[in-house]
């Protein structure tokens, strides 16, 4: 990607430098301050868990502040999964390892080493990383990167401190896209940030994106409306309220229901079956029986769609049948009585 194009990203136009800039991560973060201040006690890292939380901007931001602006120097980052092969990784880490001792960054006396995916690598390239960190331990500080520890083998682990990097907390997420939005000139309302952040489950890189895309809609105010065109969702609420009218008996409302949501957001038939799949399993009043017996009728009204069937009829007809398929269950309450 070309310089310009990054620098129009808002992904890493907003990456923190520094540990202090990180959002959430409070325990992690405090806990490599404590290395920071004292860097000869700092063990080989190891950094797993979900992706955009913050994995490699923390590697980077130890980086910085273990050598501040000339980090680059000192600090080698690689993918462990290059297709290339460990070989090539190994070479690399060697080369490294006999520039970078010549001047080390002031009292630190180590380079690091920053190896991404490392969960991406065979066994038998793991067993070679093993090696590598043996021989490279005295020089150099490692940080593995990877989405699941367990897939990285045991003597690794045991060579590291592991760090468990959870989902981003809701509210800390929803703070920085407002301050983001707020940076380049657009207010967020906070009912579209929070549906940007339940949206993207934790995963930060995933909720900038999605706020910068939904810039582009629009000039000013980003709105609920403009991040539900974004995510390709109606909002949730909404959609429940149709497949509960739907169920318990209110066939003429579900329907008005599913006009406003076609309406409104301008979806086609096939994204709204696709969410009315998701809001169905979200919904705790349906038992998982009911689930799965609404979920084959859903398939079957998913396939007529992309067989070409009118979206407002083939709509209509299944909310007919979830119509059908609440008095089911209201007759089988009646008879269990
Ligand atoms: N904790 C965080 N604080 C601030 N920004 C964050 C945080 N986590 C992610 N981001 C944002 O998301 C982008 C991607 O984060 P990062 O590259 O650190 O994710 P990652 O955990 O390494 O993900 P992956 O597992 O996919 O490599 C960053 O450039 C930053 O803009
Ligand atoms: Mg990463």
């Amino acid at each position: 990607m070309a310089a310009s194009e990054e620098a129009l990203m808002w992904v890493e136009k907003y990456r923190p430098k520094t540990l202090d800039e990180v959002v959430g991560l409070k325990d992690i973060v405090e806990s490599l301050k404590a290395f920071m201040r004292n860097p000869k006690t700092m063990p080989h890292l190891m950094f797993a868990g979900v992706p955009g939380t913050g994995k490699t901007t923390l590697a980077l931001a130890i980086a910085h502040t273990l050598y501040g602006a000339n980090w680059k120097s000192f600090t080698l980052e690689l993918n462990a999964s290059d297709e290339r092969g460990i070989d090539t990784v190994r070479d690399r880490i060697k080369d490294f390892s006999r520039y970078s001792r010549t001047g080390f960054g002031g009292d630190i006396p180590f380079a690091l080493i920053i190896l991404d995916e490392c969960d991406q690598m065979t066994g038998p390239a793991q067993t070679a990383l093993r090696r590598i960190m043996e021989v490279g331990s005295r020089t150099s500080r490692f940080i593995l990167i990877c989405n699941q520890s367990s897939k990285i083998i045991e003597p690794i682990q045991s060579r590291c401190a592991i760090f468990r990097f959870s989902r981003v907390e809701k509210q800390a997420m929803k703070d920085h896209l407002i301050c983001i939005a707020k940076n380049e000139g657009y207010t967020l309302v906070p009912e579209a940030a929070e549906r940007i952040v339940d949206f993207s489950e934790g995963d930060l890189r995933h909720a900038i994106n999605s706020l910068q895309t939904a810039s582009a809609y629009k000039e000013g105010v980003i709105d609920e409306k403009t991040v539900a065109l974004v995510i390709g969702e109606a909002s949730p609420m909404l959609v429940q309220k149709m497949i509960r009218k739907a169920l318990y008996g209110d066939f003429m409302e579900a329907r008005k229901t599913m006009y406003d949501i076609m309406g409104s957001f301008g979806f086609s038939g096939t994204e709204i079956i696709r969410q009315i799949q998701r809001e169905i399993f979200k919904m705790s009043d349906l038992t998982p029986t009911q689930k799965a017996e609404l979920s084959g009728v859903i398939g079957e009204y998913d396939f007529r769609l992309t067989e070409g069937a009118n979206s407002d009829i083939q709509l209509s007809a299944l909310l007919a049948q979830f119509a059908k398929f609440g008095k089911g269950i209201e007759e089988n309450y009646a008879e269990a009585k």
